[in-house]
């Protein structure tokens, strides 16, 4: 099979979509206040569009995809979507992010539509500091998380941003949340994309902090998880909870990175972490045939950057992290 492999080597076999920017919470870390600049729906790609391309990184050898958003569940065409882009013979493995605001009433369509695995933000199990921080509703999220539970999505992967004076004091109720429940639990770094994320960065904390913390208090072992992706795994000892920590900023691991990411206008970012992009869209319309827009997608792999600048270079990324979703 033909392969992407960029500059330093890295295979890429991974491609996240983000079906939109829109979302129905506005997570302070993510998207700014009083944002307006939404892009508008006739600017996105077609479900047409958006299956040849993934069938066209299909046959360059990526075989998993990630659906995100913003809130992918807000399309309203999400479930023909995701029958589509299964049913591509080369895509082995669709999944989903989401903050399950919406997931109780799709999570059985979900899975019917192809989707095994699922990863849910979820910053606090306290109303309250819930609402604070993504100005949304827990009850919600957590009627979603039951219902997808119970339609047998799995693994379910939790995904925490910890900060400091946050909500860093629940991370013994967010293990026992998921022990409780057989869910994974990832703690992740705030990242400083787009304004919000900028502002986030007050909060930060190197989740090292957060793993001495909990080796204190739970028998930790080392684990490995199928598609950990850059999370390092821990297991809590005679259990089966395994607990991720995601450290973009602590300690990089960008010499792994094996992804790109599509936004739903069609704009291919090459790194979470820089601008570097390439406009696929008037590619896609421009009459190209498969060859010619495989060669575009070689070519645009072969501009991936070699590394995020967070630490150094913090200002680089302007675009909000709705767009590319995380
Ligand atoms: N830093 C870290 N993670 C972020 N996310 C959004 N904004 C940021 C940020 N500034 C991630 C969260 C959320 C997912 C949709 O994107 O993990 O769960
Ligand atoms: Fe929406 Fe996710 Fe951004 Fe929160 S982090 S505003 S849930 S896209």
């Amino acid at each position: 099979m033909p392969e992407l492999t960029d500059p330093f080597g890295r295979k890429i076999e991974y491609l996240r979509l983000s079906v939109t920017d829109r979302c129905d919470f506005r997570c302070f870390y993510c998207i700014p206040k009083g944002y307006k600049n939404f892009t508008p729906p006739e600017s996105w790609l077609t479900l047409d569009e958006t299956e040849r391309l993934v069938r066209l990184f299909s046959e360059l050898g990526v075989a998993k995809v990630r659906l995100t958003g913003g809130e992918p569940l807000v399309r309203q065409d999400l479930p023909e979507m995701i029958g589509r882009l299964g049913a591509l013979p080369g895509i082995e493995d669709l999944s989903l992010s989401t903050n399950a605001s919406r997931l109780a009433q799709h999570a059985g369509v979900l899975r019917e539509a192809g989707v095994r695995r699922i990863n849910v933000s979820l910053d606090s199990l306290d109303p309250a500091v819930f609402h604070e921080i993504t100005q949304g509703d827990l009850d919600k999220v957590i009627e979603g998380l039951m219902a997808a539970k119970e339609a047998d999505l799995r693994p379910i992967k939790i995904n925490m941003v910890v900060m400091k004076g946050l909500n860093d004091h629940e991370i013994t109720d967010m293990v026992e949340f998921c022990l409780l429940h057989d869910f994974t639990l990832r703690f992740i770094e705030t990242m400083p994309v787009g304004a919000a994320g900028k502002d986030a960065t007050d909060y930060f904390i190197d989740l090292q902090e957060v793993r001495d913390d909990l080796e204190r208090r739970y028998d930790l072992e080392p684990a490995v998880m199928p598609g950990a992706g850059p999370a390092s795994y821990v297991r809590v000892r005679g259990t089966r909870l395994r607990i991720g920590f995601i450290t973009p900023m602590s300690q990089h691991f960008c010499d792994t990175c094996n992804r790109v990411r599509l936004s739903a206008e069609g704009t291919l970012y090459l790194c979470l972490g820089q601008q570097d992009r390439v406009e696929l869209r008037p590619l896609l319309r421009s009459g190209m045939d498969d060859e010619q827009l495989k060669q575009a997608l070689r070519d645009a792999i072969g501009r991936k950057p070699k590394r995020h600048e967070f630490l150094s270079q913090p200002q680089n990324v302007v675009r909000i992290m709705s767009i590319t979703g995380g």
